[in-house]
């Protein structure tokens, strides 16, 4: 028998992911994937995206730059089950079942929905301008992801934390009324360092501040040049713990490289020379992988077929779960 833990988690695909995303999400869950403790399921929500993305094309480049992602950092798929979320029907089901155990307040007190309604109202508008069903009873549907392989633990990021109370509540209450039929996950968020943007504020494509992944090196460069810093001469001496460039540098560099680049600070350094500094750790910590990625989306059969052996492995699963969640509320 395979006493692994359950480690789960999905990202939406609204885009290429940033260096935000990587850092407190994508990394640690690929070292969780990779310490061989767990028994991994990590998925791409694409049905998520649809509350926001109603462009066909865009929505499919974004599933394959987003699948693309995972393979390139290193995702392997012959340890972790790599799947998409709408390949998955079951999914769907239990997400209507799970509504019927959400109570309409939980929702409206949701963290995304709530910053929308506010949004509106601040500017105005009927508060329910521009929210529709889908983004409203979103967290429902992340419970779903999380419930139905009766996951243990969700590597996420600090903001995904009150969809995985959600789901521990929705959980909670199904299990009060027919028995123990879910797990309760528990979230796994990296400690550290919230990892800023380019204008200081947390790292956000909602904050317009972010670093995608894999921009071509010209690009990552044009964009870590656009951080900005005060008109010190580059002779005088600078305060690194007083520096984006530096919190940016210590993300990436090593223990020896940020003394280096602290010294170099204090004895007095160019903005220049420092975003360079910047641009070369980032770049080696991403130059390999940015080759994979485009390899990747160059031949996108073969992102198909791992997404496929993922979902054949995922779907008896899922089925015979639902069949027990079906079981336990009458329908068979
Ligand atoms: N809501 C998550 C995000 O925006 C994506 C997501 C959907 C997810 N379903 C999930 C994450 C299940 C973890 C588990 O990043």
């Amino acid at each position: 028998m395979n006493s692994k833990k359950i480690s789960l988690t999905g990202i939406k695909p609204t885009g290429m992911p940033h260096l935000g995303n990587y850092l407190g999400a994508i990394k640690p869950a690929l070292e969780m994937a990779n310490s061989g403790q767990y028994e991994a399921y990590y998925f791409i929500a694409d049905y998520h995206s649809l509350t926001s993305v109603h462009k066909a094309q865009e929505l499919n480049d974004y599933i394959y730059e987003v699948a693309a992602c995972w393979l390139a950092l290193g995702l392997d798929p012959s340890n972790v089950t790599l799947y998409k979320q709408s390949d998955i029907p079951e999914i769907m089901e239990l997400n209507w079942i799970l509504s019927c155990f959400s109570a309409k307040g939980l929702m409206n007190r949701a963290h995304a929905y709530k910053a929308l309604s506010a949004e509106n109202e601040s500017k105005g508008r009927d508060t329910d301008h521009g929210i529709n069903m889908g983004l409203y009873t979103y967290p429902i549907l992340m419970s779903s992801d999380i419930l139905f392989l009766k996951s243990d633990f969700v590597p996420v990021g600090a903001d995904q934390l009150q969809h995985i109370e959600i789901a521990r509540d929705l959980a909670n209450a199904f299990n009060h009324v027919y028995g123990e039929v879910f797990t309760l996950p528990q979230a796994k968020v990296q400690e550290g360092e919230l990892v800023p943007g380019l204008d200081g504020r947390k790292m956000s494509k909602s904050y317009d501040n972010h670093i995608p992944l894999f921009l071509t090196e010209k690009k990552l460069r044009k964009m870590i040049n656009k951080i900005t810093t005060d008109s010190s001469e580059p002779s005088e001496p600078k305060d690194p713990e007083n520096s984006l460039i530096f919190d940016f540098y210590k993300l990436f560099a090593t223990e020896q490289q940020i003394k280096d680049l602290s010294d170099w600070y204090k004895r007095g350094i160019g903005w220049g020379e420092a975003k360079l500094e910047l641009f070369n750790v980032i770049n080696e910590e991403l130059k390999g992988p940015r080759e994979k990625y485009n390899e990747l989306m160059a031949d996108r059969k073969l992102i198909d077929e791992i997404l496929e052996q993922g979902a054949a492995k995922v779907r008896p699963r899922a089925s015979e779960f639902l069949k027990e969640v079906k079981k336990a509320i009458g329908v068979i």
